[in-house]
């Protein structure tokens, strides 16, 4: 591992998820230079930020070439799944993240209920459909609660879960109909899984990988779990409901499987697994892959790691991951999204947002900037759904909530909205 660290790196993508890579790679011992593209206004006031679009491939290569940028970190699925680390590679440019081929784990669901299930890696049973008649008579057969999912990429819209059949066959015929063009042509119908999520995230390079700490995230618009999926909504780490024996379990039922199976396809993975899993009553099972890490469980998880982040993941894009030894923070960790008003719909942009100043912050806050922007004056107004997240540690989660919840409130913005209830799972937990 003695193995000399880049002296840049540029992190991809302009999200809450970025901002929170960002800060991570700028503590390092080993000071890079840190670059992003496209940034927002908050890593703009932390690093130089250059307006290349996270999906304008050839602009992001000549931009690489043009700073000699040593490292590159991938933020979204969307540019990896159109092949930028591939074209990275191609270039001689190391990359966190997956090729194409490995993408396609988050870009194609049935591509991955093929590869659960042929590893026998625990997963709802499902169909995939091309055809409304067929798919119209597997409901009737499966009945309500039930799940349909585009198979491509739909901005976090293409899974409805049913909770009865009509609804179920509108969504069906919606996303058969062509609502999300190619990304629906096939859909896959699943049964319904009962429990509570959690995230789990892990640095893979080829058959070796670490397992980053546990975190929930919060995906419905409302407190209580109410209201339209959105993005996430807030996420906190660890997530105790994933005890030491389940960790374990989930290690040797899903990750290393996971793992496995992907080397085994030959897909060549280095970048993180994101795995959504479902802990029900029989056990976990797997919701799905992603390509890259969450958001905003990134912004609750790199606060805590005490390891280096840019050792641990040159470690993995060098392939020398094996034995890897992760130092994990004994503190609680929870971030709030800020929104703005009438997010996941419709929502207003251009907002002045007024913060704390960074001198009254509590010294273990931090405020990751998602959907910010600066106006024609100079000042941060709203850009985006999902405007800021705001980040706290605490000896406990409830000191954690706390502190991040008055920060929340003391940053004016007239559009914020934001959940009241993040954590509330674990600290309402008898
Ligand atoms: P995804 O877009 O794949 O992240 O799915 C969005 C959300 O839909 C997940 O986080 C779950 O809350 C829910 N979901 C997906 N698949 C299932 C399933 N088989 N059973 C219950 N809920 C599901
Ligand atoms: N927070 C869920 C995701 O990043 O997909």
């Amino acid at each position: 591992m003695a193995d000399q660290l880049p002296s840049s790196v540029l992190v991809v993508g302009g999200g809450g998820r970025e901002h929170a890579l960002v800060r991570s790679l700028l503590a390092s011992p080993a000071q890079p230079r840190v670059l992003c593209a496209p940034g927002n206004a908050g890593i703009a006031q932390d690093v130089p930020c250059f307006p290349v679009a996270a999906d304008d491939l050839a602009g992001l290569v000549t931009l690489v070439l043009r700073e000699k940028v040593e490292f590159v970190v991938v933020g979204p699925e969307v540019p990896l799944a159109l092949g930028l680390a591939d074209q990275l590679i191609a270039a001689g440019i190391p990359v966190y993240g997956p090729k194409a081929a490995g993408a396609r784990l988050e870009a194609s669901k049935i591509f991955t209920k093929e590869i659960l299930l042929k590893y026998n890696i625990p997963t709802a049973p499902a169909g995939i459909f091309d055809a409304v008649e067929p798919a119209l008579a597997y409901l009737l057969q499966r009945g309500a609660p039930i799940v349909i999912k585009a198979d491509g990429l739909a901005a976090g819209k293409g899974v409805v879960v049913a909770q009865t059949l009509a609804e179920a066959e509108s969504a069906v015929n919606e996303m058969l109909g062509g609502r999300f063009g190619a990304s629906s042509r096939r859909i896959l119908i699943e049964d319904c899984l009962v429990g509570e999520e959690t995230s789990i995230l892990v640095v893979v390079s080829g058959r070796d990988y670490v397992i980053l700490p546990t975190s929930q995230d919060h995906k419905r618009i409302g407190d209580g779990d109410t209201g339209p999926n959105t993005g996430g909504m807030g996420a906190y780490s660890p997530a105790e409901v994933v005890t030491p024996a389940l960790l374990a379990r989930i290690d040797q039922e899903i990750v290393r499987p996971s793992v496995n199976a992907i080397a085994d396809e030959g897909l060549d993975y280095c970048g993180t697994l994101f795995i959504g899993i479902m802990l029900t009553p029989a056990g976990p099972s797997v919701i799905e892959y992603n390509a890259r890490f969450g958001d905003p469980e990134t912004q609750a998880v790199l606060p805590r790691l005490a390891t280096d982040l840019l050792t641990l993941l040159w470690a993995a894009a060098q392939r020398r991951l094996a034995g890897f030894q992760l130092d994990v923070k004994p503190d609680y960790a929870l971030c709030v999204v800020v929104a703005a008003k009438g997010y996941p719909d419709r929502y207003a942009k251009g907002d002045l947002i007024v913060l704390p100043a960074p001198s009254s912050l509590p010294p273990a806050t931090t405020i990751y900037h998602a959907g910010t922007a600066k106006n024609s004056a100079g000042e941060i107004v709203t850009n985006g759904g999902r405007v800021l997240g705001v980040t706290a540690l605490g000896a406990t989660l409830r000191q954690a909530a706390a502190e991040a919840y008055a920060v929340c409130d003391a940053l004016q913005c007239d559009s914020k909205y934001f959940r009241r209830d993040i954590g509330a799972k674990q600290l309402n937990r008898p």
